[in-house]
């Protein structure tokens, strides 16, 4: 159960919870809510949510909710309760989006995460490109309205093949990108095809435009072409959502002839491809785009620069050709008009110096690093987890666990020993095959936290097993 009267209800058991407790007191976990009322993660959040506006409840990412102090609460709780009744049951679940973006608490060392750690950023060049952008005369002006002439060449020049500006689309991230993608390609209540496992970001930005998401198998390869084109067969999907480079969760790159292959079976099927490429910038080993390979205007290719400079360089360009390029613009323009100038400009002014190319080298010897150091001690100290592969680069590896070990109880051990891992399941549009956990190596401090972390989390999975 995951509906208004379900959140209200177990909003309304913790509430006579808290008031039982003292200020300050812990809450039972989310995963004893859902235990004892068999409900689901987002009823609790939801109920937490609630609690939390009211006052009864403060929560801490990766902590839990505790009793709030009295000074905590707002002298007079309105009544917000009418809320729920006027907006009925159109809930966007969240919750896999804010796991991704939330800090983790101090001490714990997080082998979570979806960016590099801020050390690893080129903040002080960011900052000189900046300053430089705001200088320029028209830096507060509107830009064009499908991104600055200079950026969208450079991202057409990225992609390749006979890709050219007037193709490329600037906006805000790979995340507004896929809505983007979802929104304009597909019809609401319409069904689209997902690799499994998956970036949960696309599954939730997938429902949110209405969409109904079909997985399709993959192997250490990636998506596996002979099920694709059974999975297009049987439901008459007119889209595909893959990330053929560094796959989010399982690290795989689809070697040259697969990409062919997926080509020609989306074509087939009459479909678009929406190539999820977030990864390019973290490995010096990227094959081609699939774009630079369509001569049919099949891919819509998503590539941001989020993930190799900041969280908040929120730009990313969406290549497309015909009616589906036309809709995308139309999309972005209804929803937000264009991506703030100022920050364009930024990203123009960093990618045209010499800070792009030394951070780009800086950047992959480190992944490799810490990637293999990740590893080895991985294999060291918990060599009954099985490495999915080792992939070129990217921010994270596969695990898969032993069938009998109890995966959500494994991550909660390993929260309460004091570090963070993704949960297998999060990534599964339908059922997980078993156990795995996602372990990133980009979010820590350094390396030595980096073994701290695989060191408490081996144990974590001693005391579960
Ligand atoms: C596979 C994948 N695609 C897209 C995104 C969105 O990233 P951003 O919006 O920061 O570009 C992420 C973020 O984790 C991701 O893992």
């Amino acid at each position: 159960m995951n509906n208004d009267s379900s959140i209200a209800q177990i909003a309304a058991i913790l509430r006579d919870e808290a008031a039982r407790l003292r200020p300050g007191d812990r809450l039972p976990s989310s995963r004893e809510v859902m235990r004892r009322h068999n409900v689901s993660p987002v009823t609790v959040s939801r109920a937490l949510g609630l609690l939390a506006a009211e006052g009864v409840v403060v929560t801490r990412p990766g902590s839990g909710a505790f009793v709030a102090h009295r000074t905590e609460r707002p002298a007079a709780a309105p009544d917000l309760s009418w809320q729920t009744v006027a907006l009925g049951d159109r809930v966007v679940d969240e919750s896999a989006v804010v796991t991704l973006l939330s800090p983790p608490p101090e001490g714990v060392v997080p082998l979570t995460g979806g960016y590099p750690h801020p050390g690893l950023r080129p903040d002080r060049q960011l900052a000189a490109a900046a300053t430089r952008a705001v200088r320029r005369p028209d830096a507060w002006a509107m830009p064009p309205l499908n991104g600055l002439a200079e950026l969208r060449r450079w991202f057409a020049a990225e992609a390749g093949g006979d890709v050219t500006a007037a193709d490329a689309l600037i906006v805000s991230g790979g995340q507004s990108a896929l809505t983007h993608a979802f929104r304009a390609l597909a019809a609401p209540g319409t069904q689209v095809l997902v690799e499994t496992p998956t970036y949960p970001g696309a599954l939730a930005a997938a429902k949110a435009a209405g969409l109904r998401a079909t997985a399709v198998p993959m192997d250490r390869d990636g998506v596996r072409p002979d099920l694709l084109a059974e999975a297009f067969a049987v439901t008459g999907a007119r889209v595909f959502c893959t990330q053929p480079t560094l796959h989010n969760p399982t690290g795989a790159t689809l070697p040259r002839e697969r990409r062919e292959q997926v080509l020609q079976v989306a074509r087939a099927a009459g479909a678009f491809v929406i190539e999820d490429d977030f990864a390019r910038y973290l490995t010096d080993q990227a094959p081609p785009p699939m774009v630079s390979m369509d001569e049919h205007g099949i891919v819509v290719y998503i590539a941001s620069l989020t993930k190799v400079l900041s969280p908040s360089m929120r730009v990313a360009a969406v290549i497309a050709r015909g009616p589906a390029a036309h809709r995308l613009r139309a999309n972005q323009l209804v929803e937000s008009f264009f991506v703030a100038r100022p920050l364009q400009e930024t990203a123009v002014e960093f990618l045209g110096s010499g800070a792009w190319g030394r951070h780009l080298s800086a950047l992959h010897a480190e992944i490799a690093t810490r990637r293999d150091a990740l590893a080895a001690e991985l294999a060291l100290r918990m060599p009954r987890a099985e490495l999915h592969l080792l992939p070129r680069g990217g921010m994270h590896l596969w695990l898969r666990l032993p069938p009998e070990v109890d995966e959500t109880a494994l991550v909660e051990e390993a929260r309460r020993g004091g570090v963070l891992v993704s949960p297998g399941r999060m990534y599964y549009p339908s059922e997980p095959p078993g156990p795995r956990v996602r372990v990133t190596h980009i979010s820590a401090t350094h390396l030595a936290e980096l073994a701290e972390g695989v060191r408490r989390l081996a144990e974590a999975l001693d005391r579960v097993s």
